[in-house]
Order: C-alpha cells, then sequence, then structure tokens
C-alpha cells in the first residue's frame, strides 16, 4: 500500500452496509466533504435520522450502484458480499476499502487522529495488518504530539500576547488540547501555585518560567505586579501564558488580568480550565448534583455570602479557600437553619497523589478536621451528596472514636462548655 492523502471534496462516494463500522466512516467522509451515498437494507441507529446530504438505497447492492463513483467503502457484515464489491470495484477501476479484510481492498483507511500544535493541526495516521495496533500507536503518537516539547514553537514576527489559562486542579492530564498548544508556544509562562507544575518539564528549556505562587515563607506576588510583569513581557513581543490553577474565571481574578491586558493594548485570549470547584468533589467520588438528591449547587469562599445560602440539605454547597474559617461557617450555617446532621467532606489536594478526604457532620467536622490537621488547598462540600462518597461510612465511624469531638460538636451548637462541664 502506498500512502497518499486525497481530497475527497464533491467526490461521490458509495458506502455499501449500513452498521455501526460504515456508519463511523460515512461520518467520516462526510466531513471531508464527500458526496456520500448508502446501500443497504437497514440502517443501525448511528445513520438515524440520515445525516444532512447523505442519500440511501435501502436494499442490497447492485452493479449499476457503482457508476459514477470514485471511492467504495463496503463493510456489510457478510464476507462474501464485501469480496464482491471489491471485485466490482476493481472491474470498473475504482478505489475500495475492505472493512472485513482489509488485505483484500484495493485501499485501507488508516487510524487517524487531528492533534493541535503551536504550528497548527497536525494529522496523525497510522496502518499496520493488526488494526488494533495501528490504533494504539497512533494513540501513542497523538498523545506525544499533546504533550511532549516538539521544538515546534513558532517565533511570531508580530507582536507579543497573552493567554490567561486554566490549569486544572493540579493534574497535567485535565489540561486542555488549547491549554497544551500555549504552553508549547509561550516564550513566558507566569504560574500559579495551584497550576499543574508537572508540565513545566514537557516546556523548552529556554522558556521564561515565573512563579508567582504563595508558597510557605514568601508572600505570593502582588496582583497588581503578575498585571505589569504579563504586560512587560507582551510588549517586549513576547508570547505570554498566564497559567491558572482551575478555571481563570472562578474566583480565580482572570478577569482582572484580561482587563489590564486590554487596557495596555495587548492580544489576549482566556482559556477556560477544569475548576477545583467540580473537579476535586468528583476526584473524591462525590457528585454534586444527583438526581432525587441534589439539583443545584453554590460554589462560595469560605468568608462571605452565608446568610443569603440555601440552608435545605439537598442544595449542595461548594466551598473554596474555607478550611481557616472551617469552625466559624459550620456554626453560622448551623445558625442559619441548616441541619447539624448535614454531612460534609473536606477535600485536600485534589486529584493529585496526595489527596485526602475527611467526612463528618456539619456540627462536627470543625474539630474533626483539626484533629486530622487538615489544610488549605482544600474543596468542602456540604450537602446529602457527600453520602454518595467512598469515604462517608468509614469517615463517619472514625469520628465517634474521636473523643474531643464531642466537645466540637457542642461547642459549634452552642453549649457553653464550661457551664456544662
Ligand atoms: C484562589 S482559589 C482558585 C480557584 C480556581 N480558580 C478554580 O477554579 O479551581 C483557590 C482555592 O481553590 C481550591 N483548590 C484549588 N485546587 C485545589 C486542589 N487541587 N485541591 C483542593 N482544593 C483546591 C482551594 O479551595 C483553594 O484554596
Amino acid at each position: 500500500m502506498f500512502s497518499l492523502a486525497v481530497d475527497l471534496t464533491d467526490v461521490p462516494v458509495l458506502a455499501v452496509g449500513g452498521g455501526p463500522v460504515s456508519a463511523r466512516r460515512v461520518h467520516a467522509f462526510l466531513a471531508a466533504g464527500a458526496a456520500v451515498t448508502v446501500v443497504a437494507p437497514t440502517l443501525c441507529p448511528a445513520l438515524q435520522p440520515l445525516p444532512l446530504g447523505v442519500r440511501w438505497h435501502a436494499r442490497g447492492v447492485a452493479p449499476e450502484d457503482l457508476d459514477g463513483v470514485r471511492l467504495v467503502h463496503t463493510a456489510t457484515g457478510d464476507p462474501e458480499i464485501d469480496r464482491k464489491v471489491v471485485e466490482m470495484a476493481g472491474e470498473r477501476g475504482i478505489w475500495c476499502v475492505n472493512a472485513s479484510a482489509s488485505a483484500e481492498g484495493t485501499a485501507v483507511v488508516p487510524a487517524r487522529a487531528s492533534v493541535p500544535t503551536p504550528t497548527g493541526e497536525v494529522t496523525v495516521a497510522v496502518s499496520s495488518a493488526d488494526p488494533v495496533r495501528s490504533v494504539e500507536i497512533r494513540n501513542r503518537i497523538s498523545h506525544d504530539l499533546r504533550t511532549e516539547p516538539t521544538g515546534l514553537r513558532p517565533r511570531r514576527p508580530h507582536g507579543g500576547w497573552v493567554a490567561l489559562v486554566g490549569g486544572g486542579p493540579g493534574d497535567a492530564e485535565l489540561l486542555t488540547s488549547r491549554a497544551l498548544t500555549l504552553l508549547h508556544s509561550a516564550d513566558v509562562v507566569v504560574i500559579d501555585r495551584l497550576a499543574p507544575h508537572s508540565v513545566l518539564q514537557t516546556l523548552d528549556p529556554d522558556v521564561l518560567v515565573i512563579d508567582v505562587g504563595k508558597v510557605p515563607g514568601r508572600h505570593a506576588v502582588p496582583q497588581h505586579e503578575i498585571n505589569r510583569l504579563i504586560v512587560e513581557h507582551a510588549h517586549a513581543g513576547r508570547g505570554v501564558v498566564r497559567l491558572k490553577g482551575g478555571d481563570p474565571y472562578v474566583l480565580g481574578r482572570g478577569e482582572e488580568e484580561r482587563l489590564a491586558c486590554v487596557a495596555a493594548g495587548v492580544e489576549v485570549e482566556v482559556v477556560p480550565g477544569i475548576s477545583s470547584a467540580l473537579a476535586v468533589p468528583a476526584a473524591a467520588g462525590i457528585p454534586v448534583t444527583h438526581r432525587g438528591i441534589s439539583r443545584g449547587f453554590t460554589v462560595v469562599t469560605g468568608h462571605d455570602q452565608i446568610p443569603q445560602l440555601p440552608a435545605d440539605t439537598g442544595h449542595t454547597l461548594v466551598i473554596l479557600m474555607g478550611v481557616a474559617q472551617l469552625r466559624d461557617t459550620a456554626t453560622r450555617l448551623i445558625a442559619l437553619g441548616r441541619s447539624a446532621d448535614c454531612p460534609v467532606a473536606v477535600v485536600e489536594r485534589g486529584c493529585t497523589p496526595q489527596q485526602r478526604v475527611t467526612v463528618a457532620p456539619l456540627a462536627r467536622i470543625a474539630g474533626v478536621a483539626a484533629a486530622r490537621g487538615v489544610e488549605s488547598p482544600a474543596v468542602i462540600v456540604v450537602g446529602d451528596v457527600v453520602r454518595l462518597g467512598p469515604d462517608w461510612a468509614a469517615g463517619l465511624a472514625q469520628c465517634d472514636e474521636l473523643d474531643h469531638d464531642r466537645h466540637d460538636e457542642l461547642d459549634v451548637l452552642g453549649i457553653d462548655l464550661k457551664a456544662s462541664a
């Protein structure tokens, strides 16, 4: 076989067979702009309704179906019919793919993928005698192209740019394709503490990395200084990725940075990321909504808005930056009507190998968290959905072993401990 890429725009293509394999190829031929006709007695659900522009003859294949056709694909599920179709196509000098026995056809469709790279979209196409192996190799190459340094970083002749990129909750596997493309195009990466630092290893060595995250013993770089840095590098003609934790627009000051770029006349793009508000509960096995249990959720910080929150335990609260105020938050939620038994989970360092989940009823969560030395970063989930997580039952049993928690419980419930002692 000689590998070739062909232009199928408006080319008449005949697909013989109406099953799932044929359906997949029909959609691919259509995406390439071909004029597709299907011949098959019946169609599988993937071809119903018939995609726009496809003609269907509801019967078995006949020789006249090949008239005027320039490419045939046969996948009838019957090797005899497929062989016959290949033969009829051969007699007319038409390329024919035989899906049931690729070696018997006169054309093959390789395992394909389109991969975005800094210099544009690349098509990876792999064919070998073993189609399963071809798919594995295609996946491997596509993955490497997405995640490894490619040396494809384009030098832009025009001015600099800034991309405010959501890096997700900390696992580099949760970066979007767009995030990786821009990272591998950047001259400068300005990174937050909770962004996925492991992706930095995939950057070219001459990329300037500036860590603006707060680490113990060092203050975070102030916001106005971050704004100044990204604008300054862009004005110097560099491509800047501002890699932020989670999503730039979820409690992440993303809009402030975008406005600073706009005010300075810098081209800026915002790339959404997977917010820890959703990803971290999910990583702990807690769905923020679940039919029959919770129909909605609210994302808040630990500091404010508590009086406005629904008290119903069926409404899930997702609290970010809330560890330091956990006791105060729990006390106020109970005072404002949320049940003291409402389940709570605190998920530390979610989506990382160090993830740890602490659970307790609302009245006892502050004590249990203190006893276990819970620290930021953590996402706090308050609501009946917490019971669905795998840690609830065992965690609840552990609460009872912690004696001093009972004092915490009384404390949160507003009972004067000195008086009761
Ligand atoms: C300044 S907010 C930024 C939120 C971010 N923009 C997002 O969408 O995820 C930082 C807070 O997000 C939460 N957080 C972020 N990543 C986390 C992780 N991997 N595990 C637990 N909490 C995380 C913590 O509550 C942390 O204090």
